[in-house]
């Protein structure tokens, strides 16, 4: 049977910097994903980078492309009853948001992964995790045709929402927090000069809208749309009328017409499992949790999870301290429901829920105050940089 020291489940950006930042320390690992390497590289995902998160990639090596492509915004925008409000992120923190695509930083991670000679298998089917609760966990899978056993001291769930992890973790030691909301977002991406200087998010009487970029010479969009909507319902020309409509003629009008390069629907969710941990296992990133994508906090909230996960191993693996792995998932937690609770809160506020008359006003009366009051306006700017990390022990 082979041996490593860390098994880790899921290639995405929660794998691969894990296995990024252990390799760095000499602890073992090997990267188990279902999906092929070409598919990992190219999901469209998230796109804004707190500074903290620049602040783990750059610790693990992998920064230098990021410093040299990303846009850095000092501001986001939000767009109400046809005004747009500036939320000035750098005078209000002090800090900045970088504009850089998770396709980006995937691939960024691919390569030092492969530059580091460290194991992964892609298209690894059937992964399942064994003895979880004893001495000995492991891992199975298949791969090409053939069965495969790792043994591991440790097993990281880092397989997304969807993935094994989770699921092999009996209902009966786990807490489960849930809230599904009544929309999606359609997301379009076509190679454009963004006419917008900062990411717009609008709340429109016809549904919120969101103007994103991933570099300057292309353009991220959302809208809200019903859970029944379908791709093939929406042409480009359908897209951006609507969006033009919900956010403004006056940057509406500047990308009308653009070809779509990828258009996807994703439903909106907030999610959240206590414990993060079972035995050996250690879930982190979307395993553990899901934010509605407004408050732009999924990937952030992967990257704080994985550096929290790398100092408890850490901690382990050089003093044998059992002390730094059994406080990760409290320390975890505390970062994930602030997060929650902002990504809750911006989606709350942005998009159009059923005929809800009351809740209608509360929104027009939160953002009223917000674009009135500097204090309101500091809060959501510290929540959208990002809170700051928890010195590890
Ligand atoms: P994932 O990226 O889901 O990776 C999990 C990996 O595990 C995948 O490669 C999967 O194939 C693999 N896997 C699954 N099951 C198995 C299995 N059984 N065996 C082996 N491998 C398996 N976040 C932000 O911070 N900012 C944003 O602006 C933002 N925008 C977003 C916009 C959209 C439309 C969406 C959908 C998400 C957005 N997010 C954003 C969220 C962000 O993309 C996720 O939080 C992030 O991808 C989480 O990383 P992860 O590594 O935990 O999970
Ligand atoms: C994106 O560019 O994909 C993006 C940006 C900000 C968000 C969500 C998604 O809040």
């Amino acid at each position: 049977m082979k041996r490593t020291q860390v098994a880790i489940v899921g290639a995405g950006p929660a794998g691969l910097l894990l296995g990024q930042l252990l390799h760095k320390e000499g602890i073992d690992t090997l990267i188990l994903e279902r999906r092929s390497a070409e598919y990992v590289a190219n999901r469209i995902r998230a796109g804004v980078l707190e500074p903290g998160t620049v602040d783990v990639l750059e610790r693990a090596g992998v920064a230098s492309r990021l410093h040299a492509e990303g846009l850095i915004h000092d501001g986001v925008e939000i767009g109400f009853r046809g005004r747009r409000h500036r939320i000035d992120l750098k005078a209000l923190t002090g800090k900045a948001v970088t504009v850089y695509g998770q396709t980006e930083v995937t691939r960024d991670l691919m390569n030092a992964r492969a530059s580091s000679g460290a194991p992964s298998v892609y298209e690894a089917e059937d992964v399942a995790l064994h003895g979880l609760e004893g001495p000995t966990p492991r891992v199975t899978y298949w791969h090409q045709g053939a069965a495969h056993e790792v043994a591991c001291d440790f097993i990281a769930g880092c397989d997304g929402f969807h993935g094994v992890s989770r699921r092999s973790i009996p209902a009966s030691s786990l807490k489960i927090f849930e809230r599904v909301y009544p929309f999606g977002w359609l997301g379009l991406l076509a190679d454009v000069a963004p006419p917008w200087k900062e990411l717009i998010y609008a709340n429109s009487e016809r549904g919120f809208a969101l103007a994103s970029m991933r570099s300057p010479t292309r353009v991220r969009c959302y809208l809200q749309c019903s859970l029944e909507d379908r791709v093939e319902n929406w042409s480009d020309d359908q897209f951006w009328d609507e969006f033009r409509r919900r956010i403004g003629e006056e940057v509406g009008a500047l990308v009308t017409g653009a070809p779509s390069i990828e258009k996807s629907i994703a439903p909106l969710r907030s999610f959240v499992v206590e414990p993060l941990r079972f035995g050996s296992l250690f879930l982190a990133g979307d395993a553990a949790h899901i934010v509605p994508p407004t408050g732009a906090k999924g990937l952030n909230l992967a990257v704080s999870d994985v550096l929290y996960l790398y100092e408890a191993l850490r901690g382990y693996f050089r003093e044998r301290s059992v002390r730094s792995l059994d406080e990760y998932s409290p320390r975890c937690l505390r970062r994930i429901w602030r997060a929650e609770r902002f990504s809750w809160w911006m989606t709350r506020q942005l998009h159009r829920f059923s005929d809800d008359a009351f809740g209608t006003r509360m929104q027009q009366v939160e953002l009223e105050y917000l674009f009135e009051s500097p204090a309101a306006q500091a809060g959501m700017a510290e929540n959208y940089v990002g809170l700051p990390f928890e010195p590890g022990s």
